[in-house]
């Protein structure tokens, strides 16, 4: 069972932060996962809300700013937001990331700077897995890149999971933990398809996903796994 930590460890730090990822590093996650937007001035950056209102002292949408406006902003008073490649370089091949491509036109920027990575710095395309809710995100993925893992995220149907798995060759299903039954994930492992269920959190949820055949879980607190 995969260990994956929840935007770093969520639930002893501030999401999507580097001391969210590190603080899920020395709780020997076996992956991250986080979401990634592009911003004004091209680059990827680690942030889970299309706007910036809730989580920092800025107001209005991510993708309409540059990084170095970004980078004025305070996350919780203290943090900047992150790059993409901020987090690629303090995790150093320590565990695997699980990237969300949650902003539009994320694709083909992922994809650049993971084959940057396995061409010249040792990273394996298993290092990764690409996921998404979005039909354009993925099905520009799996285009333009098919040696990469790419999960189907959903929050209404296994079902549809499964078929557009199979449409965009993917490698893994991601759903929500309550859309879970034992006939819809051995149906995914038919297909042979892999499955990381979201965002399980309490212990006694924790167990019960644990029934069925799954490979990974997302959590908040990945130390409860
Ligand atoms: O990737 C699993 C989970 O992160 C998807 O939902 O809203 O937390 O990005 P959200
Ligand atoms: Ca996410």
């Amino acid at each position: 069972m995969q260990k994956i930590g929840h935007r770093g460890a969520k639930g002893y730090s501030i999401e999507n932060t580097l001391e969210s990822f590190q603080k899920a590093i020395e709780l020997n996650v076996d992956a991250i996962e986080l979401d990634v937007h592009v911003c004004k001035s091209g680059e990827l950056i680690v942030f889970h809300d299309f706007t910036l209102e809730r989580l920092t002292n800025g107001e209005g949408e991510v993708a309409k700013f540059t990084l170095e406006q970004l980078k004025k902003l305070k996350i919780s008073g203290k943090h900047k937001i992150p790059t993409l490649i901020e987090i690629l370089e303090l995790i150093d091949k320590r565990c695997n990331i699980n990237i969300e491509l949650k902003g539009h036109n994320t694709a083909k920027p992922v994809s650049k700077i993971i084959e940057d990575y396995v061409q010249n710095k040792n990273w394996k395309y298993s290092n990764f897995i690409i996921s998404s809710f979005q039909y354009e995100e993925l099905s520009h993925f799996s285009q333009l890149n098919s040696n990469i893992p790419l999960a189907v995220l959903t929050q209404a149907s296994v079902e549809q999971a499964i078929e557009w798995a199979i449409e965009f060759k993917a490698t893994h299903i991601h759903p929500h933990f309550s859309l879970l039954t034992t006939d819809n994930c051995n149906f995914a492992k038919e297909k042979g398809l892999k499955i990381n269920t979201w965002t399980v959190n309490d212990t006694i949820d924790i167990e019960h996903v644990k029934k069925f055949s799954i490979d990974g879980i997302i959590s908040d607190f990945p130390d409860r796994i």
